[in-house]
């Protein structure tokens, strides 16, 4: 009999009857003799699926407090042609953060007015790019933008759709680094106080004919588990577009709530409930301006991990095994495998946890406290601390770890020379290359000697 992996494992992956496990419909074994690993493997339908429960979640739960809202895939979690025209089809939006991400998400085929464009230093080419496509938002993370954006907007002969991206003081997330909204950090203006730096660069905004002000944006971390966060930043964004319009007479049509919505890495964990978190947006969002007496805004989200974090598992194939004596006398079973913190820099960057398996048969053997490591010259290259693997767990064995779709391939780098792994999708029993594998003659055609 076929079982479902179940959480954390995408939705197609399944223990087939003879122990080798599948992805939608692919086979481990077979992955591995058609893309070699590692591979980034891909559930397609996983994807579509989570996208469009996070544009139906929210639309629904918006709709229902009188207001609409839309949903942009944040495509620094990771982006490829194929990706941008799915999320698209199931109705989402694409939020780029550099003229590389915005040029994926145009070579998609994606409408200039459905991208929006973030950076705390853009350059001018970006925001050339931008302008000249037409995107619908372009975030602006500092007062100097403003004069930057209204020069380039001039120039180009365009007036250029402007959102101020603030930062609300709130601490949301699982680590200092991938936590952006409070104060002691690069992004954004801050709002505390009444002639706060974000209510200048709004007021900035206003004063420039060649931008148009849509609206507020505030993004308060990743990988939130909690959300009561959101309602906290909601309350004080809301609030300032409340002060500007007293002070100005326009109330801004647009607030931007952020990403961030957290997802399942182990098993025993849950993903951020989309339901439970749009609705409490949205009744945070309705009441808070309701207490102000404001019409509701138009609102967006921009997830991204919660969107493809889970579809993705990266398959590697285990090199050497050895037992190493720990202090306490208990024995660790180091199990080597053939990428590591070039295709999942993670572990080493924010300790983050994942979990893995053997994909490519079942053991009856007693399970061994075991760390999956890779094949780098650093001994933090590490890319699951902790996971109980069969105690003849060897050479040849495949090895899947979950939820590598967010921030892998996307952080993926070519330290040691490695050539970056391809991202592979799956889809009823198909196997299609998205991003193909990088060449050591890759690698040498960058190298001009
Ligand atoms: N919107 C903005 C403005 C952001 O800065 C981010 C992420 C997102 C949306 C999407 O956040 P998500 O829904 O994916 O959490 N490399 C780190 C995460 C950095 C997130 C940066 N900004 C990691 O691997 O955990």
């Amino acid at each position: 009999m076929s079982t479902p992996l179940g959480s954390p494992w995408p939705s197609g992956a399944v223990r087939e009857a003879d122990g080798e496990v599948s992805f939608a419909g692919v086979r481990a074994s077979a992955l591995a003799a058609e893309h070699g690993t590692p591979a980034y493997v891909l559930d397609e339908a996983d994807l579509r699926s989570r996208a469009r429960r996070y544009r139906e979640a929210f639309e629904s739960a918006f709709a229902a407090v009188g207001a609409e809202v839309d949903v942009y895939y944040a495509g620094k979690a990771f982006l490829s042609v194929a990706v941008a025209r799915w999320v698209l089809e199931e109705g989402l939006r694409v939020d780029t953060a550099t003229g590389g991400e915005l040029a994926i998400a145009l070579r998609a085929g994606v409408p200039g007015a459905a991208i929006g464009l973030h950076g705390n230093n853009k350059s001018d080419e970006e925001i050339r790019s931008a302008l000249e496509a037409g995107v619908g938002r372009i975030i602006v993370d500092s007062l100097v933008e403003v004069d930057r954006l209204a020069a380039l907007a001039a120039e180009a002969g365009v007036v250029a759709p402007v959102m101020v991206r603030v930062t609300t003081g709130v601490h949301a997330g699982g680590h200092e680094y991938i936590s952006t909204a409070h104060e002691d950090q690069k992004f954004g203006l801050s709002l505390a106080g009444e002639d706060s730096p974000a209510m200048a660069a709004l007021l900035a905004v206003l004063e420039r004919p060649e931008l148009e002000l849509l609206g507020i944006h505030s993004h308060i971390g990743s990988q939130i588990l909690d959300p009561t966060g959101f309602a906290v930043a909601a309350e004080k964004v809301l609030s300032l577009r409340a002060a500007l319009a007293a002070r100005t007479g326009r109330l801004v049509p647009e607030v931007d709530l952020g990403g961030g919505f957290g997802v399942a890495y182990l098993p025993g964990e849950a993903d951020l409930d989309p339901e439970v978190v749009a609705k409490a947006q949205a009744e945070a969002v309705a009441s808070i301006c309701e207490g102000l007496g404001t019409p509701l805004p138009r609102l967006s989200i921009e997830p991204g991990r919660a969107i493809v974090g889970p579809t993705t598992v990266t398959l590697y194939s285990v090199g050497t095994v050895k037992p190493v004596t720990l202090e306490d006398g208990r024995v660790r079973t180091y199990v080597s495998v053939d990428g590591g913190m070039s295709d999942n820099l993670r572990p080493a960057l924010y300790g983050a946890d994942y979990h893995a398996e053997i994909v490519s048969r079942r053991s009856e053997a007693e399970p061994v406290l075991a760390r999956v490591v890779g094949k780098h010259c650093e001994s933090g290259d590490i890319v699951v601390r902790e996971v109980q693997l069969p105690g003849d767990v060897r050479a040849g064995d495949l090895l899947a770890v979950a939820v590598t779709g967010a921030y892998g391939r996307s952080m993926a780098s070519n330290y040691n020379q490695v050539p970056r792994p391809p991202v592979v999708a799956v889809r009823e029993g198909v196997s299609r290359v998205l991003v193909r594998r990088e060449t050591v003659e890759d690698l040498l055609a960058l190298d001009l000697g």
